[in-house]
């Protein structure tokens, strides 16, 4: 059986046969050679369903911001990373993922980002697993980062986070963009020590040109700039259906591309990247993989694909390795 390392190395290889530049050339120039982080894969994790479980929500202690609790259990039964659980496969493959990620949101990788700290989670298409990618990620930031992580669901035309989570709906950045509400009454602190959430919020007619609006940039801009030392991960639509998230993509200081493995089509992964070509900082993440090896890691993977997935840093740290995804079988 091939494996999964071998499998993401030949598409690699054939996308850049095909003459697909992720763009090193344009990330701000590194100090040393680059040392493109390669396709990092998660999981072996079961299929996720909805969580039954009413969250609670607390009455807040500052009259400003909501405290909710997650069912931590549920969501660890469900095959998503939560603080304290014993270390796994999954937890070892986002630990890669996210090492880079953190690095260049603090500025300290090699080159200086504008909005560094905001990282954009987004795909070619619909159901490659962005909202999966986009919590474990936070979770995996929170558990070991110092500062806040901020997980904000932008994909306000499915918008999943809170439902993922098994939290009711509520108000959230559609309502701030509408100035129904301000940031702080719609952020919801968790019992995950430093993960807090921004929900999509109340549905909207706009929803989507509202993302792409001057009031989403300037408020990612005050994001990234009040906010510098926390992570912020934006669970994004995809790419190739509707322009929003182009528009979304160059305000983001980081840009990650969830590829399904053996599932999205190799032209909609070149168009996905075509359409944010200008975005300096870009990283194809391939999911739900099978491989039945365990035995993949230690792979040293694919640093002889240097062709530009990745962020162009200047260490070999960022080093994710090709793992299994979802065992089908
Ligand atoms: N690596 C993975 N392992 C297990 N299940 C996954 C994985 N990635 C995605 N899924 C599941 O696949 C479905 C689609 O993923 P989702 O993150 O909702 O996609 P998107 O947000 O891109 O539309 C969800 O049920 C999700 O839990
Ligand atoms: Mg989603």
């Amino acid at each position: 059986m091939t494996s999964l390392i071998e499998q993401a190395a030949q598409r690699l290889e054939q996308l850049k046969q095909a003459g697909v530049d992720v763009g090193l050339a344009t990330a701000a120039a590194p100090a040393a050679t680059p040392a493109p982080t390669p396709v990092a894969v998660p999981t072996l994790a079961p299929t996720v369903t909805p969580i039954a479980a009413p969250a609670v929500i607390r009455s807040p202690g500052d009259m400003t911001s909501k405290r909710v609790d997650l069912d931590l259990d549920a969501l660890a039964a469900q095959g998503f990373l939560t603080p304290n659980a014993p270390r796994t496969v999954m937890a070892d493959q986002y630990r890669n993922i996210k090492r880079p990620l953190i690095r260049n949101a603090m500025n300290k990788g090699a080159s200086t980002l504008n909005h560094a700290n905001l990282i954009m989670v987004t795909s070619a298409l619909p159901g490659e697993g962005k909202s999966f990618t986009s919590l474990n990620l936070a979770m995996s930031i929170a558990a070991e980062f110092d500062n806040t992580v901020m997980l904000v669901d932008a994909d306000v035309a499915r918008p999943s986070m809170l439902r993922m989570l098994g939290l009711p709906p509520g108000p959230g950045l559609l309502d701030v963009l509408e100035k129904e509400a301000d940031m702080a009454s719609v952020l919801l602190k968790t019992n995950v020590d430093k993960l807090t959430l921004l929900p999509s919020g109340r549905p909207h007619a706009r929803a989507t040109e509202l993302l792409a609006s001057d009031a989403m940039s300037a408020l990612l801009d005050d994001m990234a700039k009040r906010y510098p030392d926390r992570i912020i991960i934006f669970d994004s639509p995809p790419l190739l259906l509707t322009t929003e998230s182009r528009v979304l993509a160059t305000h983001m200081g980081q840009v990650v591309i969830v590829v399904q493995a053996e599932r999205t089509p190799q032209s909609a992964v070149q168009q996905a990247v075509a359409a944010i070509e200008h975005c300096p900082l870009k990283m194809l993440l391939l999911n739900q993989a099978s491989n039945k090896r365990s035995s993949g890691y230690g792979y040293g993977y694919g640093y002889g694909y240097g062709y530009g997935y990745g962020y162009g840093q200047a260490d070999g740290q960022g080093d994710a390795q090709a793992q299994p995804g979802r065992d089908r079988a």
